[in-house]
C-alpha cells in the first residue's frame, strides 16, 4: 500500500498544484468538505482523484471504520494500558448508553457534570474574584488554551494557569492575587505528578502564610480520587473521571472546570455540544466526506508519503494562540511512537512535528523558511469569516486578506521570468540575475485552509473533536496505540534520581561527564 502511495507520489513530483485548478473548475469544492458551518479547503494539495482514492483504500485497508467504532463503544483500544477510550463520552449530551465492562458510564458522567455546574454557578456568583488552575499536559493546556480561544465569553472570575516546576511559574501568578478571594483548583488525573503536586503545595503554604483559611479554597479533578482525600481535600471538591479519558483528550470533563468557571455552564454545554456534533460526523460521514478522516488522509500524504517531517498549525485567530501548543500534545503525545500495536516497528515513519503560531505573527517571523527554504512545511490554516469586534471589522478584512493571501503564495510562487521583472528597473546584467534569484518563490507549496464563522464556543468544541479524531485515524493507519504516552517516563526516572545530586545529597559519580560538567557548573554558580 505504502509503495503505491509513493509510486503515485512520485508520478506527480513535478505537476504543479495550480495546474489541477486549471484543468478542473469544480476542484475547490470537491477536494472540500463541508460539517454543519465549518469548511475545510484541502485543494491546494497535490491530492487528485486518483491520490484521494488511494488515501481512502489505505483508511480502509486499515480497517478505520471498524476501530473507530470500537473506540466508540468501550473497547479497550488502549491495549497496552488495558483501558477503553472515551472521551466522546464526556460530550454525548444525550445521555445516550456507553458500557465499558457491561456497566453504562453515563449515569456517572452527566452527575459529575451537574456537580461541576452547581460549584460553577456557585462560584460566579459568590466573591472569589480568581480560579488559579494548577495542572500540566492535558491538565493544563486544554483549559488554557480554551480560556484564551472564548475570551468574549468569560464572564466569571478570571482564570489563571500555572504549569511549569519552575517556581517563576506560580511566583509571577501569585503576585498580586488575593489569598481571601482567590481559589485554587489542582487538577492531575494521576495526582502523583510532581510538578503539580510542588505547585499546589506552594499554593496552600502561600494561603497559610497569609493566615487565611485552606478550607473549602482547594478543589481536586483527578482520576485518583484516594489521592486526592489524602492531601486534605474535602470530598465535596473533588470531582474524578475514569482511566479511560486520557490526559490530552480531558478538557471535556472535570479539567474543563477552570473553563466552564470562567464562561458559565451554559456555553460550556455549548462547547461540548459542538465536540458531539463532530463526533456524530465522524462516526456517520462516508470516508471520503468526513472532515476528520480526510484532515487525517492529507497529513498522512503529506508526511508518511512524501516525508515532510514537520506541518505548521496556522490559526489567523489570535485568541487560538495556544491551540499550536495544545495540538503540539494532542498529535505528538499520540502519535509520537516507533512500534505499532504488536510491538515490531513502524513500517513509515511516525507522526510529524506539529509547530505554529498565530498569523500575522508568524508572517513577520518564520515565513521566510516556508516560503524560501529548501524544506517544504505543509501548513494548515484556519480563519473565522467574522470577529467578535464589529467596531474593528477593518481589521478582520485584513486578517482574513493575509490568511488567503499566504495559501495562494505557497502554492503559486513567483517565476525566475516575474522576479526579473520585479528588479529590471533597478539593476541590469549579472547584478539584475543575481538579485532577482533572491527573489523567486518556488511555490508548489501545499496548504490546507479550515474556515468558520466565529470563533464561538461550539465552534471551538468541534475544531478541538475535529484534530482529536484526526490523530486517531492517523493512529489507526499507522497501527500505533496513541493513547498510551511511554516516551515520557525515562525523563521523569532520571529527573527523580538528579534531584538528589542537584541539592548535593548525592554524589554524580557514575554519571557521564557531560552531566556531571554541567552539575559542576550549577554547583560552582549556585550562589
Ligand atoms: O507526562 C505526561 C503526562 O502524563 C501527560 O500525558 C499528562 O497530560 C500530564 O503528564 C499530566 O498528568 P496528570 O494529569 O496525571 O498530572
Amino acid at each position: 500500500m505504502w509503495d503505491d502511495l509513493k509510486g503515485l507520489a512520485a508520478a506527480r513530483k513535478d505537476r504543479r498544484i495550480e495546474s489541477l485548478f486549471a484543468e478542473d473548475e469544480g476542484r475547490a469544492a470537491d477536494f472540500s468538505v463541508r460539517m454543519g458551518d465549518m469548511l475545510f479547503d484541502y485543494s491546494k494539495t497535490q491530492l487528485d482523484a486518483e491520490v484521494r482514492a488511494a488515501l481512502v483504500d489505505l483508511a480502509e485497508g486499515c480497517e478505520v471504520a471498524k476501530r473507530r467504532d470500537a473506540m466508540f463503544a468501550g473497547q479497550k483500544i488502549n491495549e497496552t494500558e488495558g483501558r477503553a477510550v472515551l472521551h466522546t463520552a464526556l460530550r454525548n449530551l444525550d445521555a445516550a448508553p456507553v458500557l465499558v465492562d457491561g456497566a453504562d458510564v453515563m449515569p456517572e458522567v452527566l452527575e459529575t457534570l451537574t456537580r461541576m455546574e452547581e460549584l460553577a454557578n456557585e462560584l460566579r456568583a459568590g466573591s472569589v474574584t480568581d480560579v488559579v488552575n494548577i495542572g500540566i499536559g492535558g491538565s493544563d493546556l486544554g483549559p488554557a488554551m480554551a480560556y484564551r480561544a472564548l475570551s468574549p465569553y468569560c464572564d466569571g472570575p478570571r482564570c489563571h494557569f500555572v504549569s511549569n516546576v519552575d517556581g517563576a511559574d506560580i511566583a509571577d501568578t501569585l503576585d498580586g492575587l488575593d489569598p481571601e478571594t482567590t481559589i485554587f483548583i489542582i487538577a492531575s488525573k494521576t495526582f502523583t505528578t510532581i510538578e503539580t503536586m510542588t505547585n499546589a503545595r506552594t499554593a496552600w503554604d502561600w494561603i497559610e502564610d497569609r493566615g487565611v483559611s485552606t478550607e473549602g479554597r482547594f478543589i481536586a479533578l483527578s482520576s485518583n480520587q484516594g489521592k486526592a482525600a489524602q492531601w486534605g481535600i474535602s470530598a465535596d471538591r473533588v470531582f474524578g473521571f475514569e482511566d479511560w479519558v486520557g490526559g490530552r483528550y480531558s478538557m471535556w470533563g472535570p479539567i474543563g472546570l477552570s473553563l466552564m468557571i470562567a464562561i458559565g455552564p451554559e456555553d460550556f454545554r455549548a462547547f461540548l455540544a459542538g465536540g458531539q456534533e463532530m463526533d456524530r460526523h465522524f462516526r456517520d460521514a462516508p470516508l471520503s466526506e468526513n472532515m476528520p478522516v480526510m484532515l487525517a488522509l492529507v497529513g498522512i500524504w503529506h508526511n508518511q508519503v512524501l516525508g515532510h517531517a514537520t506541518r505548521a498549525v496556522l490559526p489567523y485567530d489570535d485568541r487560538l494562540a495556544r491551540l499550536p501548543a495544545y495540538l503540539q500534545q494532542l498529535e505528538m503525545e499520540s502519535n509520537g511512537k516507533g512500534v505499532s500495536m504488536d510491538g515490531s516497528d513502524l513500517a513509515v515513519n511516525s507522526g510529524p512535528v506539529v509547530w505554529g503560531e498565530p498569523g500575522t505573527n508568524g508572517q513577520h517571523a518564520f515565513y521566510q523558511l516556508i516560503h524560501q527554504g529548501t524544506r517544504v512545511v505543509p501548513c494548515e490554516f484556519m480563519v473565522a469569516a467574522r470577529g467578535h469586534e464589529p467596531a474593528l471589522a477593518h481589521h478582520h478584512a485584513l486578517l482574513i486578506a493575509n490568511c488567503l493571501a499566504q495559501s495562494e503564495a505557497l502554492m503559486r510562487g513567483r517565476s525566475l521570468d516575474e522576479a526579473r521583472g520585479k528588479v529590471a528597473g533597478q539593476f541590469e546584467g549579472a547584478e539584475l540575475e543575481r538579485q532577482a534569484r533572491h527573489r523567486v518563490f518556488p511555490g508548489n507549496r501545499p496548504s490546507t485552509t479550515l474556515v468558520y464563522p466565529l470563533l464561538d464556543p461550539a465552534t471551538l468544541g468541534r475544531i478541538v473533536a475535529l484534530y482529536e479524531h484526526r490523530v486517531f485515524v492517523e493512529g489507526a493507519i499507522l497501527d500505533i496505540n496513541s493513547y498510551d504516552q511511554w516516551g515520557v517516563e525515562l525523563g521523569k526516572e532520571l529527573a527523580t534520581a538528579l534531584g538528589p545530586m542537584v541539592s548535593g545529597e548525592a554524589d554524580a559519580g557514575d554519571k557521564d561527564g557531560s552531566t556531571r560538567q554541567l552539575l559542576a557548573f550549577v554547583h560552582g554558580n549556585m550562589g
